[in-house]
């Protein structure tokens, strides 16, 4: 077998249909919403790397630190032989975790971009010959079948990825991941933690205009894929700190009233001036929450780690 090795879960015309359903859904409803995992083609990717890199955007650092100070002890508790990393993007900071393990012989980076996939598994080989690589191109909301490895496995999912999902997303998401699991697994998740209203808003709308452009990435992604005629000029991006629910909510709002065609939806959808569209909610946690949310689905909390800040978590949990 050869070290890297790469497998798309789904054929690409699944995927043209579940963006074709989504957007459908989406632009129908109201208010409209778009779907956010279609943000990460190649250029969605690249751009969200350069957010990882903003000074605003301490989320990166903050996870950065703690796996710095805490992949030993990770290792001594998980003694994992197969780490896979859902949504791994660029696996920039699993590097550490990757170095801790001492077990480790199998890593299975899991992710919608293949772009950023194949930039991570190449680069890592070339580091760690002796590390088998299988990356996985799967949305990890639905199922995938992971490859057939020795255990103990770890199953991460970092960068405050999770809170992209709804609280009903959520619940559905860690069932299917303790569906993975086996006693003697565990699941090493990233949140971030509510703060300053200020600092938050200010990380999802930063100075320099990139995460506007990132969220406006998916109207490119919509004109490519479906022909639609959308002018991401005409579009202001909005971040709002949502107190009830806790989350940050990016929003697309209409500069003007006007009307954007989707010929491969056979649809038409007219905007109000000033009209909102949600893009992506990223909601922030408290460690009493966690907990619950994981208990929920059968997974008990062992460990609870933050940066020196308290910014952002990591938690390891285990099957009950
Ligand atoms: N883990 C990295 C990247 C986080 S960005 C970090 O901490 O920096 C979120 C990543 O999840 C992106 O790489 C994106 O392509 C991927 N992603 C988003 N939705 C997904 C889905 N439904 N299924 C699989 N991957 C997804
Ligand atoms: N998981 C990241 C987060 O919630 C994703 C993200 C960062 C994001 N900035 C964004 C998603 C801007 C949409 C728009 O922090």
């Amino acid at each position: 077998m050869s070290p890297f090795q790469i497998t798309r879960t789904l054929p690409e015309d699944a995927t043209d249909a579940a963006l074709r359903a989504d957007v459908l859904a989406g632009l129908t409803a109201t208010p409209k919403t778009l779907p956010p995992k279609w943000f990460y083609d190649a250029h969605g990717s690249e751009l969200f790397e350069r957010i990882t890199t903003l000074p605003e955007y301490y989320p990166t650092r903050a996870e950065r630190e703690i796996l710095i100070d805490r992949s030993a002890e990770i290792a001594a508790a998980t003694g994992a032989r197969t780490l896979i990393e859902l949504g791994s993007g660029s696996s920039e900071k699993t590097r550490y975790l990757i170095d801790a393990l001492t077990s480790l012989r199998t890593y299975v980076p899991v992710d919608v971009s293949e772009s950023a996939l194949t930039q991570a598994g190449r680069a890592l080989v070339a580091e760690r010959p002796d590390l088998d690589v299988h990356a996985l191109i799967a949305d990890f909301t639905g199922t995938f079948t992971l490859p057939d490895t020795p255990g103990p496995r770890l199953v991460a999912f970092l960068g405050g990825t999770i809170g992209n999902l709804l609280p009903a997303e959520r619940a559905a998401f860690l069932s299917s991941v303790r569906a993975l699991l086996s006693p003697g697994d565990a699941l090493l998740l990233g949140t971030d933690l509510v703060k300053d209203e200020q600092v938050l808003v200010r990380a999802y709308d930063d100075a320099a205009g990139v995460t506007a452009a990132f969220d406006k990435n998916v109207l490119t992604v919509i004109n490519r894929e479906l022909g639609a005629d959308f002018d991401p000029a005409a579009f202001d991006h909005v971040a709002v700190w949502d107190a009830e629910h806790e989350w940050i909510e990016m929003r697309l709002r209409s500069r003007t009233a006007q009307s954007v065609k989707v010929p491969a939806l056979d649809l038409a959808v007219d905007f109000t001036a000033g009209e909102e569209m949600r893009t992506e909610v990223s909601a922030k946690f408290r460690e009493d929450g966690v907990r619950d949310e994981l208990a929920a689905q059968g997974l008990k909390l062992t460990h609870w780690w933050t940066d020196r800040e308290g910014r952002f978590a990591l938690s390891l949990s285990t099957v009950r």
